[in-house]
């Protein structure tokens, strides 16, 4: 692996200096922002973890290009240079796997293996022949496919602009990746064409959510090669970090996929963390609806938009089995057992993001959306979506997807509520967003009670969705 001393400055070296340590501190802007000093800040903080084509999803604890990280930092682009905001997502498709798959870290190759883990060694995608070996260094798993709908909103900026054209033609070379990615995921992640996307690890998305609790507990941990936290060390509070017990799992995991040569038909013979994800399959919905607008501005064959209408309606009617009449909340189903997973997280309400799924589930995900079960609990800062439910007995405020609010997750499901033409409450939803931003910052995520800033600061995401609200 090269490193900055023998290689020189690199044609991708950031456009600025890196902040220094003691600048990425929750408390960097100590005041209330006003809604101008929020797009300004916003635009500092992508700017700030610019490497030049690529965004680092945060300056210390995820050094590297996040999938999904870097779908919502285009997003964020989109609205400072639609042209940069572009580049964002050729530069993350160059490291699709052969199978189609988008995946979840693409390493930069100048970091260094202590700059984060798992490093690539751990991971050791080689083992696999779908790996794209030589062009760049990945993890082995992937991320919900937020790029489509990404790669949609760049276009709705750049349309009757003069980028048009080029934006175009642009989309036109992406079209066909795009188009695999989800081909991947429609198939690849659902032999039995259940309409669920199979997930294969925590890190897919929502890493220690007790969503998962119930598979991690019933895994034998083998052996795990010996192994140093990175994280905790940029997370000086562990406690809004994920466990020990949790990483060794995680690793175990790890070790499972890499010796299964990261095979999709293997995994899912033999593999024991596989779980048909409500919340995953729900953004490919939205992703795959926002192909459809892609594919007329590129002019997709008929067979192709064929084929996506087919994936939406399959995955429509699988989020409609796995919804629980009673509660009206969609329930991931444990492969390992066939039993639906009953916890109430924010992914219960995954009929919301499918602006299309039928009107009466949409009101019933609304009404549990607005409950004091979520954003209508009486405890909170602000009414919006926390990860865990406040009154669910596994709900920790502070650590990380077990009850803090995301604003990225928030930001999908304002979509999904102003998409399915609930104007009113994705204003609500909006408005609420951005005053939490403008007194948080661009935490990674933070505590929906107090507001405290939790997790990273100047977190990519966080500061991409605050300049698409800003503009929408
Ligand atoms: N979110 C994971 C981490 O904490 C990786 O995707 O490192």
């Amino acid at each position: 692996m090269s490193t900055e001393s023998d290689t020189g400055p690199h044609p991708n070296a950031p456009a600025t200096a890196p902040p220094a340590r003691g600048a990425v501190t929750h408390a960097a802007y100590g005041t209330v922002l006003t809604e101008t000093g929020l797009g300004v800040h916003a635009a500092e903080v992508l700017r700030a973890n610019d490497m030049g084509g690529w965004t680092k999803a945060a300056p210390l604890l995820y050094p590297h290009q996040w999938s999904w990280d870097s779908a919502f930092v285009s997003i964020g682009w989109a609205q400072v240079d639609v042209h940069r905001a572009m580049t964002e997502q050729q530069r993350l498709f160059e490291a699709q796997w052969r199978n189609g798959m988008v995946p979840q870290i693409v390493f930069n190759p100048l970091a260094g293996p202590e700059s984060y883990f798992p490093d690539p060694a751990r991971w050791a995608v080689e083992v696999s022949p779908e790996a794209p070996v030589g062009v760049a260094e990945t993890s082995g798993i992937c991320q919900p496919p937020v790029h489509a709908i990404a790669v949609a909103r760049i276009w709705e900026v750049a349309v009757g602009t003069a980028a048009e054209p080029e934006i175009r033609a642009r989309l036109r070379a992406l079209f066909p990746r795009l188009l695999a990615w989800h081909r991947y995921l429609a198939e690849q992640r659902d032999p039995s064409a259940s309409g669920l996307v199979t997930t294969y690890h925590p890190w897919e998305g929502i890493d220690n959510s007790p969503r998962w609790d119930g598979v991690l507990g019933r895994l034998e941990v083998g052996e795990v090669p010996p192994y140093t936290r990175r994280d905790v060390q940029h997370v000086a509070d562990a406690g809004q970090r994920p466990t020990n017990a949790h990483y060794d799992r995680f690793l175990w995991l790890l070790e499972l996929l890499k010796r299964y040569r990261y095979d999709d038909a293997v995994i899912h013979e033999r593999y024991p963390f596989l779980v048909k994800d409500v919340f995953f399959t729900s953004v490919l919905i939205m992703a795959n609806r926002a192909l459809l607008e892609i594919a007329d501005v590129v002019g997709a064959t008929q067979a192709e938009r064929t084929t996506i209408r087919g994936w939406v309606d399959r995955a429509r009617a699988g989020i409609a089995a796995a919804t629980d009449a009673a509660s009206g909340m969609a329930y991931d189903v444990d492969l390992g057992t066939g039993a639906p997973i009953e916890v109430a997280t924010f992914a219960g309400l995954s009929s919301l993001l499918d602006a299309g799924a039928p009107t009466a589930r949409r009101a019933r995900a609304r009404a549990v959306f607005d409950s004091e079960d979520f954003a209508g609990h009486p405890g909170l800062r602000w009414a919006m979506l926390p990860s865990t439910s406040p009154r669910a007995e596994c709900f920790d405020a502070r650590n990380y997807w077990r009850g803090p609010v995301w604003p990225i997750v928030n930001w999908l499901y304002w979509k999904g509520l102003r998409d399915g033409g609930d104007t009113a409450r994705a204003v609500a939803l909006r408005e609420a967003s951005l005053d939490s931003l403008r007194h948080v910052g661009f935490a990674e995520y933070f505590d929906p009670m107090t507001g405290e800033a939790l997790g990273s600061a100047m977190q990519s995401w966080t500061a991409a969705v605050a300049l698409d609200w800003l503009a929408s």
